[in-house]
C-alpha cells in the first residue's frame, strides 16, 4: 500500500489503513472541529498539575518547564508546540515516565507517575505509554514485523498470538506487503510508520510523539500526522505530539503552546 491510499476506519475489524496524504477527511472520523463520533472526550487519561523541572544548578539552572498544568481526554490528539528549547521533549519526557519532575503531579490513565518507583515507571512506558521519535529509533537488524513486536516479546505475549498481533498493526499502518523489510529497504515516511505500529502494540492509553515528522519531507509528514489522529480517533487513545510544523499543528483537536517552560493561555 503506498503512502498516498486514501485512510479508511474499519469499524467492525478496527483497522486504519493507510492514510490520505492530502486532503485530511478521514472516514470513520471527523475531519475539522475537536470531538469524533465515537469517542468520548470526556475521560480524563492525562493530568499534568503545576509541573516544574530545572536543569542544572545556580547562575546555570535552566528551567525547562515551569508550572505547567492541563490535562488530555480520550480520543484527543494534542499538539505542543513553541520554538527550540520552549520544553516541549522536556514536558512530554515526563508526561511518559522517562524523567521526573521537581516539583507537581503527573497523572496517566489513573497511574500516579510522580511518585512512582522505578518497576512502575517502567511497566507505565512499556504498557500504559507508546513513544514516537523524530528519529525512528528501529533496531537496524530487526525486519518491520520483528521491530513491531518487540513491545510484545517484553511484554511475553505468545509467539502465536504476537505473529497475528503485528500483522494486524502492520496493515493498520498501511505496511501489511512489508513486513520482512528491514528498516534501511524502507522510506523515512515507512520507517515511521513502522515506529507507530510499535508504538500501539502494547495498545497504549497514551501515545507521545516528539516531532514524529521532524526529518520527514512536508507531504510524508502530513500522511504520518493523518495516521495518528486516525488512529487516536478510531480507538479513542490520546496522543501528545510535540511539533514546529503549522500544517500539521492544524490537524490536532488542541494545541498547548510552551514559551521558556511557560504553557502560555490557549
Ligand atoms: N538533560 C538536560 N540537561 C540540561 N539542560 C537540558 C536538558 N534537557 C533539556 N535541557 C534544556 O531545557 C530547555 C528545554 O529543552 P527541550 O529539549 O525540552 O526543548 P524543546 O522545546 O524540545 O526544543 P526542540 O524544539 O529544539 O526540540 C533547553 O534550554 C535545553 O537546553
Ligand atoms: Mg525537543
Amino acid at each position: 500500500m503506498s503512502e498516498r491510499d486514501v485512510t479508511r476506519y474499519d469499524g467492525a475489524a478496527g483497522t486504519v489503513a493507510g492514510a490520505e496524504s492530502t486532503g485530511g477527511a478521514v472516514a470513520g472520523a471527523e475531519s475539522t472541529g475537536g470531538a469524533v463520533a465515537g469517542a468520548t472526550v470526556t475521560d480524563e487519561v492525562v493530568r499534568v498539575e503545576g509541573v516544574n523541572r530545572t536543569f542544572g544548578r545556580g547562575e546555570h539552572a535552566v528551567h525547562a518547564v515551569r508550572d505547567v498544568s492541563f490535562s488530555a481526554g480520550r480520543g484527543e490528539l494534542v499538539a505542543v508546540r513553541g520554538r527550540s528549547g520552549a520544553g516541549k521533549t522536556t514536558l512530554l519526557n515526563l508526561v511518559g515516565g522517562l524523567d521526573r519532575p521537581d516539583s507537581g503531579r503527573v497523572v496517566v490513565a489513573g497511574h500516579d507517575v510522580t511518585g512512582a518507583a522505578e518497576k512502575e515507571l517502567l511497566e507505565l512506558r512499556r504498557g500504559t505509554v507508546g513513544f514516537v521519535f523524530q528519529t525512528f529509533g528501529l533496531v537496524p537488524i530487526l525486519s518491520a514485523a520483528e521491530n513491531v513486536g518487540v513491545p510484545l516479546r517484553l511484554a511475553r505475549v505468545p509467539a502465536a498470538e504476537r505473529e497475528e498481533r503485528v500483522a494486524v498493526l502492520l496493515e493498520l499502518v498501511g505496511l501489511g506487503g512489508h513486513a520482512g523489510q528491514r528498516p534501511y529497504e524502507l522510506s523515512g515516511g515507512q520507517q515511521q510508520r513502522v515506529a507507530v505500529a510499535r508504538a500501539l502494540a502494547n495498545e497504549p492509553d497514551l501515545l507521545i510523539a516528539d516531532e514524529p515528522t521532524g526529518q520527514l519531507d512536508s507531504e510524508t509528514g502530513r500522511s504520518i500526522m493523518d495516521l495518528l489522529r486516525a488512529v487516536v480517533h478510531a480507538r479513542g487513545m490520546t496522543a501528545l505530539v510535540a511539533t514546529h510544523d503549522p500544517a500539521l499543528i492544524d490537524l490536532a483537536d488542541r494545541v498547548l503552546t510552551l514559551r521558556d517552560g511557560h504553557l502560555l493561555p490557549a
